[in-house]
């Protein structure tokens, strides 16, 4: 696997490639759900590229940028026994200092459900995925499922912005205990683990209630704070029930609808999400 440090150098190696390039953009801290998504560019693309940047324009003042998870050489192992072709880790400099200056459409999307809790996110985002699409120029580009939100802005993003990119979107990838895989999981133990994997549970019991015709929000999202609130680890950020094109919240289950909440499991923030899709 070749390293490339510099866009100089990215710009020199991408000028000789002219197949499907498959990326996958990630701020490290690899684990099996990351994988999942550069196995996927592997089997689409002629040519798969990973790139490690921890973007400080999504993180604000008072979040974990400084202490965000780094294992560097842990990462660069697993991307070379899956076989990827670049990874691309860019010069903080080079990348930062320019962002300033950059400006991508903004969105409605970008001030509902994660936007409410974090104003500032949507928009580094899009900055620095921008950026990377701009150097990078792949054909194919992969989002997890478990960044419901994000996937929908980068898909919104990729057409205001005329990208050829086709955007694949890959699965969440779950514990044995069904907790989604997060670089941040690293800040709780393995017995904090499976505590916290109690709200992932608690989403599951949604779903089966969803599939067993409950379709009211409001008995929805009680429910799910009921379920929630067993737990004195875990305090809801929020629960929404939303339209997936929109994310409007909707009263009742109709059509493509994205399910999703955000908990603090003592200090540490977790994501989830499903999709329901119903036929009226
Ligand atoms: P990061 O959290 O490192 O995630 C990189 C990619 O991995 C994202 O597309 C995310 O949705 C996906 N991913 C994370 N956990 C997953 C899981 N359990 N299952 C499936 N996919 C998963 O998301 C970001 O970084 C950043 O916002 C980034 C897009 C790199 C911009 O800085």
């Amino acid at each position: 696997m070749k390293i490339i440090k510099s866009i100089s150098e990215f710009f020199d190696w991408r000028s000789k490639i002219n197949s499907s390039i498959g990326f996958t953009p990630t701020m490290g801290a690899l684990h099996d759900g990351h994988l999942s998504l550069i196995k996927k560019s592997k089997l689409n693309c002629e040519v798969s590229i990973a790139s490690i940047f921890v973007n400080p324009t999504q993180f604000a003042k008072n979040e974990d940028f400084g202490s965000y998870p780094k294992t560097l050489d842990n990462d660069i192992r697993l991307l070379n026994t899956l076989g990827v072709d670049v990874l691309f880790l860019p010069n903080e400099e080079e990348m930062y200092t320019k962002l300033e200056d950059v400006n991508v459409p903004s969105s409605e999307l970008f001030k509902k459900l994660e936007g409410k809790s974090r104003p500032h996110f949507f928009y580094g985002v899009t900055k620095i995925v921008s950026k990377l699409f701009n150097v990078v120029a792949p054909t194919h580009a992969f989002f997890g499922e478990k960044d419901a939100q994000q996937l929908i802005i980068i898909n919104e993003m990729i057409s205001n912005m005329n990208y050829p990119i086709k955007l694949v979107s890959c699965p969440t990838v779950r514990d044995t205990n069904g907790l989604a895989l997060s670089s941040r999981n690293q800040y709780l133990s393995k017995k904090e683990q499976i505590e916290a994997s109690f709200f992932s549970q608690s989403l599951f019991d949604v779903e089966r209630l969803i599939k067993g015709g409950e379709l009211n929000s409001s008995i929805l999202k009680n429910h799910f704070k009921k379920c929630l609130s067993q737990s004195k680890k875990i305090k809801v950020d929020y629960i929404s029930i939303a339209n997936k094109k929109t994310l409007n919240e909707v009263n009742a289950i109709k059509g493509n609808v994205l399910i999703s909440a955000a908990v603090f499991f003592n200090d540490v923030r977790l994501i989830d999400n499903f999709t329901h899709q119903s036929s009226t």
